[in-house]
């Protein structure tokens, strides 16, 4: 006996049957996914809750209906709004990236340059924030400088927190896609020992951001073209990656209504990860571990003989399990930026890493390919970016994508605060029976351990 609503066609459904009650449950089919809450029709005797769905890190679930990112992992194919990302890599800007991911659609010039002059004209931060990085020690994590540094933000715009008025969203997006550069370059020249460079608003977005991190005394700074290209598409390749695990943590902190600044840390946080945004600076790390070509088949059999321990950093992909697209056009421009800045020995290993990689069983038979990360850090490390700044450069881009999914998962009436369910596996009902009787020791009763 069916329980549920019959669907638009029987080909568009499930027929479940129950072995524990014998009913059969029609499970409508939409979008390629059945609705967990479905499950919930499915008890067993005596069972008030019904079934549950249990996923793990998400391997398989949908947590949200998004129109931004479309990506086809089995046949290497990632689009912004539908296009292409090596159109948009060979012919686009930043800027018009960020704006697409957001609106849905390329803006008209006149959009364009409204765009662009509010985003320019949005670098600068209070003092007090550059006062506040220069608490920081001078080793401090350029990450975790971002990442506190974007939370604080929000106590600078208090009205951030009205996520429901349009202007406010809009405002806070310009804000934080203007100032991540500017903080992101004053994290780096607190690293280095230097004075902070302000904002030059007559240069473009990466001309600009280039300024900040590497002005000296010259009083106007002459970006590399062929570096100022390369970020360009760095930040476009990077700008926006659908569901993955930062992008989920936005949503979710966003869920709760917070501001944009702090789902933005949010999202910094997750991205710090060696398994995630991390993982150009473990690349690195890698490489300068393996040293020299001659030592990558020890290297290669350690991480298959590693159970798990050693990874192959820059390779692998929860979606991707061809090669990433985005690795084929940074591979391709890391050729352009080594025949600028001449070959490299790390840029040797990494090239017969990849050979070796992709011709060994193990990776083949997991789909390892390189991802976006492999080579990435390979550029920045040529543009004498240090190790510990990769991953700020990766969510100086993302910042877009976050904010685009942030504002579609606020404006999605399915959607509410992110809450998932367990499976419990602790204690069933105990009796409290305390091991100890000196509840307060040294503070109101006297402490046998002070002496
Ligand atoms: C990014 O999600 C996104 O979209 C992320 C991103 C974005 O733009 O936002 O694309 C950016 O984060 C790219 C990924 C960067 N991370 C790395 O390069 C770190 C190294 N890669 C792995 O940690 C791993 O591949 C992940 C985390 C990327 C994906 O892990 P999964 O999907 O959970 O896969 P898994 O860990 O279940 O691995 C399946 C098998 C396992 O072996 P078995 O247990 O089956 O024997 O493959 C092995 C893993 O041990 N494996 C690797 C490996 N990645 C997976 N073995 C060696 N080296 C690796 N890199």
């Amino acid at each position: 006996m069916s329980q549920t609503a019959a669907p638009t066609s029987s080909v568009d459904s499930l027929e479940v049957k129950d072995n524990r009650t014998g009913k059969v449950f029609t499970l409508p089919i939409t979008e390629g996914t059945i609705r967990a809450n479905d499950l919930l029709q499915l008890k067993g005797p005596g069972d008030e809750t019904g079934l549950r769905a249990y996923d793990p890190a998400f391997l398989n679930t949908a947590s949200c209906r998004s129109a931004i990112t479309y990506i086809d992992g089995d046949n290497g194919i990632l689009r912004y709004r539908g296009y292409p990302i090596e159109q948009l890599a060979e012919k686009s800007t930043f800027l018009e990236v960020a704006w697409l991911l957001r609106h849905g659609e390329l803006p008209t010039q006149t959009e364009y340059n409204e765009w662009v002059h509010h985003i320019t004209y949005h670098t600068y931060v209070h003092e007090n924030v550059k006062r506040f990085l220069e608490g920081f020690r001078y080793d401090a994590h350029p990450m975790s400088m971002l990442c506190s540094s974007v939370a604080a933000l929000s106590a600078f715009y208090p009205q951030a927190h009205d996520i429901h008025d349009p202007e406010q969203r809009n405002i806070s997006t310009i804000r934080l896609i203007a100032k991540l550069p500017t903080l992101a370059a004053f994290a780096y020249r607190h690293a280095k020992g230097l004075p902070i460079i302000y904002p030059d608003n007559d240069l473009t977005y990466v001309e600009n951001f280039l300024s900040m991190v590497a002005r000296m005394s010259e009083p106007k700074y002459e970006a590399n073209p062929v570096f100022t290209r390369a970020l360009e598409i760095l930040f476009i390749l990077h700008a926006d990656h659908e569901q993955n695990c930062s992008t989920n943590a936005v949503r979710a902190v966003g869920s709760s209504h917070v501001d944009p600044f702090s789902a933005v840390a949010a999202g910094i946080a997750a991205l710090f990860g060696p398994l995630h945004g991390g993982a150009n600076e473990a690349v690195l790390h890698m490489i300068k571990e393996i040293e020299h070509p001659k030592n990558i088949p020890a290297f290669i059999e350690q991480v298959k003989t590693g159970k798990g321990e050693t990874k192959l950093m820059g390779f692998g992909h929860r979606v991707y399990k061809s090669y990433d697209p985005r690795a084929k056009i940074v591979k391709k421009l890391a050729d352009e930026v080594f025949a600028q800045v001449g070959m490299d020995k790390d840029l040797e290993i990494a090239l017969e890493l990849e050979r070796i990689a992709l011709s060994d069983d193990y990776f083949i038979k997991r789909k390892l390919y390189p991802n976006v990360d492999f080579y990435t850090g390979l550029i920045y490390r040529s543009m004498a970016f240090p190790t510990d700044f990769f991953t700020v450069l990766f969510a100086v881009a993302r910042t877009a994508g976050w904010l685009a999914q942030w504002e579609e998962m606020l404006l999605d009436k399915e959607q509410k605060i992110a809450r998932p369910r367990q499976i419990y596996t602790g204690y069933a009902e105990r009796k409290y029976e305390p091991k100890i009787t000196d509840r307060f020791p040294g503070v109101h009763n006297k402490d046998p351990l002070r002496k």
